[in-house]
């Protein structure tokens, strides 16, 4: 049967940087996101009988190497669980284009997971389908659950998962995401976790976390919205410190990013309250409250370098078409 399944892509507020486990992907510590509403990845599955490989398009365009290896790889682990060995065709097109210097893997494993288990006629609760989206890119694991969301490291495959902290209609924040740069990284974010622990950085920021993790959700809690900014910038800033400071460094920020990192500091100087977080790579997240984002929205525009903004609220997880 072809089932069909949406996923949105989230922002981590709180970084998940380094592995405790390779294989597993087990993280050296919990992260906290937010599911994003308007960058996503709908994807369709079906297994079938004449098949003689797995065929996977990714916006109409047949995928190879690399790419397909680690889709072949999740549809194997599906199979296994559920005793199947047919082939499958998997169709998933992101609502962002691609090559638009957004992240898709999150999107994209959390969709594969859903869609792909209920074709293979598995029922399985969120706490597994996150289980089994991380094995596939670590953060698509919070890309299952509503909301904000904790992803616990945990210590085995089967207590490393995220569930919601807060349902999406808890606070109105807004992420405007703000592209400066629309090529695929050079650096994958699979290969940066290896060189986390090469940072004489990289325990402090890991000794830190419990304590930071605590703050963040008591802000989040409170909708104390300055507490919470400066919470989520310093933990930016502290992971892209690891991660310049690694062997080799890894430098993720372009000129247009430093550019927009002095702006909103200068911006929140002159009373308007917004804050940035960064991922792997050079596009920003503006993260403000709902009656700001038309003045966030039209400062960014003005900066050189800014390419397009999309703006996001909190939204649901994975979820069956
Ligand atoms: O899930 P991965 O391997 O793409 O790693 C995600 C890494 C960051 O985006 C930089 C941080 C995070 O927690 O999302």
């Amino acid at each position: 049967m072809k089932e069909t399944a949406n996923a949105p892509a989230n922002i981590a507020f709180i970084k998940y940087w380094g592995k405790e486990d390779k294989e597993l992907r087990l993280p050296a510590n919990n992260s906290i996101s937010m599911n994003l509403s308007d960058v996503y990845t709908t994807t369709s599955v079906e297994f079938e009988k004449n098949l003689k490989k797995d065929t996977v398009y990714i916006n109409e365009e047949k995928v190879k190497d690399r790419k397909e290896k680690r889709v072949v790889k999740h549809l194997d682990r599906i199979r296994e669980i559920a005793g199947i060995s047919e082939y499958a065709r998997v169709e998933s097109t992101n609502n962002f284009p691609s090559g638009a210097g957004i992240a898709s893997s999150a999107s994209g494993f959390a969709a594969l997971t859903l869609a792909a288990t209920k074709a293979a006629d598995l029922n399985l609760n969120e706490k597994k389908l996150s289980v089994l989206a991380r094995l596939g890119s670590g953060s698509a694991c919070r890309s299952i659950p509503d909301g904000i969301v904790e992803w616990r490291a945990g210590n085995s495959s089967e207590t490393s998962f995220a569930h919601s902290l807060f349902p999406e209609t808890h606070w109105k924040l807004a992420d405007v995401v703000t592209i400066v740069q629309e090529e695929e990284k050079k650096v994958s974010s699979t290969s940066g976790h290896d060189l986390a622990p090469t940072s004489p950085f990289y325990a402090t920021r890991i000794k830190n976390m419990p304590l930071k993790i605590r703050e963040i959700k008591k802000a989040i809690k409170d909708k104390d919205f300055s507490l919470f900014g400066e919470i989520i910038e310093e933990e930016a800033i502290n992971m892209h410190t690891v991660m310049m400071t690694s062997t080799p460094p890894l430098f993720y920020w372009n000129a247009a990013t430093v550019r927009i990192i002095n702006a909103v500091r200068e911006w929140r100087d002159n009373g308007l309250s917004a804050y940035f977080t960064i991922d792997a790579g050079p596009n920003m997240h503006i993260i403000c409250q709902e009656k700001d984002i038309e003045k966030v929205k039209t400062r960014l525009k003005k900066i050189n370098g800014v390419k397009r903004v999309i703006v996001n609220y909190p939204a649901r997880g994975a979820s069956l078409i």
